[in-house]
């Protein structure tokens, strides 16, 4: 079935998915996929988990909707139990990452106003991604993501990705730098990994600077890298951080988390959301956080993830074409040495959904919930695949 009526954001679109169970979908057709991207890191207790469908019909026959201008319980839970999985303090609630990142960079510019910074500045990296709007995809270091979309938001300086002494130099030729703004892993950009170092050295960069350290774990959270949030890793607490992805494991919601003096910022009238914190939305993302946990969902993330690292790098080993094996919890990159988005279609046809990012790096993003079986699975279609290529 395919409409005219869409706008054509999307491009041509090969496989309409009707059904969703555990780590399998089904397309119109009836046949059956093992999914290992779920939804894009979205949907990480797999499809249809009656947790969160329990948890949504509940919501849905008792109140669907209810202003931002009345107390929603649901959204009161919620930011209870992610103030204390987080270490954060206080939480705004949108319905995408894009919009919990702008939270986070009008978090950074009300820093920057509050120290008398006219043209606050937020330091970026390249090959960063955190969205469409405006703000974000200026934020955004990818040139593909702005072109057509000038003039671009001001207010942001780029320095290269996982790398300290840029930020410091930057820092040191521009007064009006407030913040710095990354992903822990850059997932869009191609499954990027900092040196082990990175965040610690952020912080106390941005400790000494008086700069607020935001990260954006929209893709890296909700127990996705091994901890539920990849920061977690590395003992350190940021001033601001957004997830939304895995959050409600498919009902559309984000959240911007905010920590100490980042979080006495936002004022009544400062910003909102009509529909940001709705009840379903929470109702979901409260189940999902409390499956997560009881389930240790991270923790075998972590073990499946260096399970699947070493499967791929043992099988791949003597394949010229594989540059790069790499990857944190259920967060996988394979670099190959040449463009491959075209194993996208190969491994469908094989009933495996996969996604290419940056050109040449296949990415997987299973489920938590992916037996030993079905990472075996993967495993076996998708180095075949690339063998082949
Ligand atoms: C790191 C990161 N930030 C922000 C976004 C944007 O999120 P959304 O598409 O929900 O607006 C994404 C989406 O892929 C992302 O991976």
């Amino acid at each position: 079935m395919t409409s005219n009526a869409l706008m054509n954001t999307y491009g041509q679109r090969a496989l309409s998915l009707v059904k969703g169970e555990g780590a399998h979908v089904w397309d119109d057709q009836g046949k059956q996929y093992l999914d290992a991207l779920a939804g894009i890191a979205v949907c990480g207790l797999g499809h249809a988990h009656p947790a969160v469908t329990a948890a949504i019909t509940a919501q849905a026959s008792t109140l669907v909707h209810c202003s931002n201008l009345y107390n929603i319980p649901a959204q009161e839970a919620l930011a209870d139990k992610l103030s204390a999985l987080s270490g954060m303090s206080n939480m705004f609630f949108s319905n995408s990452g894009a919009e919990a990142n702008e939270a986070a960079i009008k978090i950074a510019r009300l820093h920057g106003h509050a120290q008398g910074i006219e043209l606050p500045t937020i330091i970026v990296a390249e090959q960063a991604f955190h969205g469409r709007t405006l703000a974000t995809l200026s934020a955004t270091g990818n040139r593909k993501v702005h072109a057509g979309f000038e003039p671009l938001v001001r207010g942001f300086s780029r320095a290269p990705f996982d790398d300290i002494d840029a930020i410091r130099a930057i820092g040191e030729n521009n007064p009006n730098i407030v913040a710095v703004f990354v992903e822990p892993i850059q997932g869009e950009g191609g499954i990027n990994i900092p040196a082990p170092d990175y965040l610690q050295q952020l912080r106390s960069l941005c400790d000494d600077k008086g700069w607020l350290l935001m990260l954006d774990e929209i893709q890296t959270a909700n127990g996705r890298t091994g901890t539920f949030f990849h920061y977690q890793q590395h003992n350190i607490l940021p001033d601001v951080v957004t997830i939304a992805k895995g959050l409600g494991n498919g009902m559309p919601i984000g959240a911007c988390l905010s920590h100490g003096p980042a979080a006495q910022l936002m004022q009544p009238g400062n910003h909102g959301s009509t529909f940001g914190g709705n009840p379903i939305a929470c109702a979901a993302a409260l189940a999902t956080l409390e499956t997560i946990e009881r389930e240790n969902l991270a923790q075998r993330a972590s073990d499946l993830g260096t399970h699947l690292l070493k499967a791929f790098s043992a099988a791949l080993a003597d394949c010229d074409k594989v540059k790069d094996i790499r990857g944190s919890g259920l967060m996988i990159g394979i670099e190959l040495s040449e463009p491959c988005a075209e194993l996208v279609a190969s491994a469908a046809a094989q009933g495996l959904l996969i996604n290419v990012t940056a050109a040449n790096v296949i990415r997987l993003l299973p489920p938590l919930i992916f037996s030993d079986q079905q990472a075996d699975q993967l495993v076996d279609i998708l180095v075949s695949l690339i063998k082949a290529f």
